[in-house]
């Protein structure tokens, strides 16, 4: 069992922790660190983890989990290099922040993993996307596929396709919340009141997303199997299509990914 140590326990430091803890980690194997002295006590209160200071976290844990917004890596990274002991794992969540940054910033030969997730964590259905920085081996990234096996699905991918990754997944999660958004509107015009509209749509999403992942299907095969010839949903399938729907996605997450290399190159430069 490695020791872990989450710095910054925010929205997804706080999902790490109660998933790794629903999945049967000792509170002993884990501790955290927050800014706010009355966050960290609500927190050990509620979840049994006890906060520390980062050099009392970096020098227990054999994986330290970095999970502050990128804008506050520069001080969390100069606490890091004096504290952390040789050979510990690191484990970035912070979108956009490049490897080779933390390689950088810490001792020599420290490796690193750079992971992308998404908010469903919060949920225990994470999406997360790692890669290996220079000094990370196989059983670095098993390691981290375990821990964040405890709070959703893991797939690896080069460095190179994080971008893509956080247009797609990392931002993914906000799509469906918007289509979701529009579909309530489009009940609320056909009459239904806003609550049964809301209950019909997020079922639907919910249940569409069960099939997706649980059928063996092209999502082409299980929309094809709701559209009957001369039906509603052909109907509907042609307003979306004269709309530029499938275009706009597209574009729309082409754009992502262009602010996710801009947002990096900022960072880097910084
Ligand atoms: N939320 C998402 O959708 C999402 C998705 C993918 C990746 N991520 C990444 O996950 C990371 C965390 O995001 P989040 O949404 O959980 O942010 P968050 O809720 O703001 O959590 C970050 C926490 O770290 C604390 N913190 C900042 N500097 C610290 C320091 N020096 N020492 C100890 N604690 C410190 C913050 O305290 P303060 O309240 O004082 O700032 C805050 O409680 C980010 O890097 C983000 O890019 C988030």
């Amino acid at each position: 069992m490695t020791r872990i140590a989450v710095l910054g326990a925010g929205k997804i430091g706080e999902a790490l922790l109660a998933g790794l803890l629903a999945a049967g980690r000792s509170v002993d194997d884990l501790t955290f660190t927050e800014r706010h002295p009355e966050r960290a006590a609500d927190l050990t209160s509620r979840l049994g983890v006890a906060a520390a200071d980062v050099t009392t976290a970096a020098a227990k844990a054999e994986a330290v989990v970095v999970a502050v917004k990128p804008q506050d890596i520069a001080p969390v990274l100069a606490e890091l290099k004096s504290a952390i002991r040789p050979g510990t794992l690191v484990v970035s969540l912070c979108a956009g922040l490049p490897t080779a940054l933390f390689e950088g910033g810490l001792p020599e030969g420290t490796p690193v993993v750079r992971v992308m997730p998404n908010t469903p964590m919060l949920v225990g259905e994470a999406m997360s996307a790692i890669s290996a920085g220079t000094h990370a081996t196989d059983e670095h990234l098993a390691t981290v596929e375990e821990m964040l096996g405890a709070v959703g699905r893991v797939v690896r991918v080069p460095e190179s396709q994080q971008d893509a990754v956080t247009a797609l997944s990392g931002s993914g999660p906000a799509y469906f919340f918007y289509l979701v958004e529009a579909m309530i509107d489009a009940g609320i015009l056909l009459g239904l009141p806003r609550a049964v509209a809301a209950d019909l749509i997020v079922q639907s999403a919910f249940g569409a997303a069960r099939m997706l992942r649980e059928s063996a299907d092209h999502p082409v095969i299980l929309r094809e199997a709701v559209t009957s010839p001369a039906g509603t949903t052909i109907a509907a399938i042609r307003e979306l299509e004269r709309h530029g729907v499938r275009a706009a996605l597209i574009d729309a997450i082409e754009a992502a990914r262009d602010r996710s290399v801009e947002l990096g190159r900022a960072a880097e430069s910084r």
